[in-house]
């Protein structure tokens, strides 16, 4: 079926065949970098079969697949080799914490360690014999106890320390409970929780660092330290700056109103389980977010496959506001562009669409910002107050500031599009809000495909024109916004806007201002799969 064919991405991490989750154990090693992945090697679908998937790369684009590196053959994993996180220690070791789902559906912690600590590809793992090496404390529910973090040393006690995510039935509360340990075999509990917040349900693959400039010297008070959840709940990836007192055991959300659970989160579209690992190659905290299907699971059979990884993004604390994160695809990335278009200047009328013509649509890397025109910036009326992109109507719904952006995988008659916008309306408290949406509603006729609109209001600083950089790749299509200040991932199934069929477009459905896109590059995008469609 060519059209499912065509979901295929191009430069999207995704295995040969059959169904992903979760990213696990990212690393660098020897030159390589790491990518293991939740994998049922049996069918398209999340199934009995729970192993790591194992994938190596010298550039994080372009992957060779390499075979299992785990499967489940020991009581302690046998209903599933389940998530976890490689640490690579000051001597060059490797060790590898997952959790094992137990033959009695227990979560329980296990150990590996590279067979041949040789092979740069790290090939085959060995089971430590004294799995498992940790089991759920008193109080904690069996099947509520698992992902471990990376292991970070910590000088004052020097022990390496991890921590496991949780919830606690009281209160509905996600819980962090973090570990010491010195040789990965022993562990003992650290009184209390790192972090908790009521009302947040089943915390799942916690991610703990620090970032910033002082980032490097976590003995500074001033370090900010991102923790990230998973909630099972509503299966969102939150995260919060915050402090981290060592000593207490306790890290603390610098904004409270915005902890985890409830505030920000990495992505406001597709996008879970994810995990970060730091390069020490390139000096950066690398992010890989799972970004799972929205049609059936019949289709996914149909198609063999299921789930691609977003693209790998830098994570850095944004220096300007110092109140979120910023995203960006890693820079190897930019090696797939092949030619480019560029529209820079055009200013495109209120109410109007521009075509831009391309080769090809499914494979592109797209750079806009936008002007609109201030003159019209204060004729907004009452009706404009309160935006919110999952409710507010969509691309349809035409207000003075807003919408305006892009329409990728798009037919002639823009019967099927998926829409990409920016939206400026009066916030609540009477001041300009900028609001960046992806409306999935009109981007399949599918009726078996879940369609939202998703996004969040961005920061906008004095002077700062509205951009965004969108990666389109087949079924996936991920937009950077505002440098990376909000990131909204989708995926898309046309059925009629594919190969020839399919174009782009700059619209401007706002009514009360024209607008200028001073940048507008599109670059079309090589393939990084020599196994592609295969
Ligand atoms: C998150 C998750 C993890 C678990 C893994 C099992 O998607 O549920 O908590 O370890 O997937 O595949």
């Amino acid at each position: 079926d060519t059209m499912l064919q065509w979901q295929r991405t191009g430069y999207h991490f995704q295995p040969k065949k059959n169904y992903m989750n979760d990213p696990s154990g990212p690393m660098y090693y020897r030159g390589w970098y790491h990518l293991f992945y939740q994998h049922n090697p049996e069918g398209a679908v999340k199934g009995d079969i729970i192993a790591w998937g194992h994938a190596v790369s010298r550039d994080l684009v372009r992957w060779r697949h390499l075979p299992l590196a785990m499967v489940p053959d020991h009581w302690y994993d046998i209903k599933g080799v389940m998530t976890g996180s490689t640490t690579v220690l000051p001597d060059g070791r490797v060790v590898l914490l997952y959790s094992g789902n137990s033959n009695t559906s227990a979560q329980v912690q296990c150990l590996a360690v590279p067979e041949n600590p040789k092979d740069p590809l790290l090939r085959k793992w060995k089971k430590h014999h004294a799995n498992p090496v940790l089991v759920a404390p008193p109080g904690i529910g069996l099947k509520d106890f698992r992902d471990p973090t990376t292991a970070w040393f910590d000088n004052s006690d020097h022990t390496w320390r991890t921590v496991i995510g949780s919830k606690d039935d009281h209160e509905h509360a996600g819980i962090t409970i973090m570990y010491k340990t010195k040789d990965f075999l022993r562990y003992e509990r650290i009184p209390g929780f790192l972090h908790r917040v009521k009302g947040t349900g089943m915390w799942e693959c916690i991610d703990f660092y620090p970032v910033g400039s002082d980032s490097h010297n976590n003995s500074s008070e001033g370090v900010l330290y991102v923790m990230k959840e998973s909630s099972d709940d509503d299966r969102h990836d939150y995260y919060a700056l915050g402090k981290y007192n060592a000593s207490a055991n306790r890290w603390t959300p610098v904004d409270p109103k915005a902890d985890l659970g409830v505030g920000l989160r990495y992505d406001w579209g597709k996008f879970y389980a994810s995990k970060t690992f730091y390069d020490p190659n390139k000096r950066r905290r690398v992010l890989w977010g799972w970004v799972g299907e929205a049609d059936s699971k019949r289709t996914d059979v149909a198609k063999g496959w299921g789930s691609v990884q977003s693209i790998p993004r830098t994570v850095a604390l944004d220096e300007k506001t110092q109140t979120n994160l910023i995203q960006w695809p890693v820079k190897e990335v930019e090696t797939l562009r092949l030619n480019a278009i560029d529209h820079s200047g055009i200013t495109i009328g209120a109410g109007s669409i521009f075509p831009i013509r391309l080769r090809q649509a499914a494979q592109l890397d797209i750079e806009a910002s936008f002007r609109l025109d201030p003159s019209t910036v204060i004729g907004l009326n009452k009706d404009e107050v309160g935006y919110k992109c999952g409710t507010s109507g969509g691309a349809a719904n035409r207000g003075v500031l807003g919408p305006f952006g892009l329409l990728v995988h798009t037919n002639n008659h823009q019967s099927e599009q998926m829409a990409i916008y920016f939206y400026v309306s009066r916030g609540l408290e009477g001041g300009l809000q900028t609001h960046f949406c992806h409306d999935e509603s009109r981007s399949s006729q599918a009726q078996s495909v879940v369609k939202e609109v998703v996004g969040s209001a961005v920061p906008v600083l004095d002077k700062e024109v509205l951009s965004v950089r969108i990666l389109v790749d087949h079924s996936i299509v991920e937009s950077f916004v505002m440098g990376g200040r909000l990131t909204v991932t989708s995926r898309v199934y046309p059925t009629e806007a594919i190969y020839a069929a399919a174009g782009i477009y700059v619209f401007n459905n706002a009514t009360g201002s024209t607008v200028t896109a001073e940048k507008l590059v599109v670059h079309e995008m090589d393939s990084a799969w020599t196994h592609k469609r295969d």
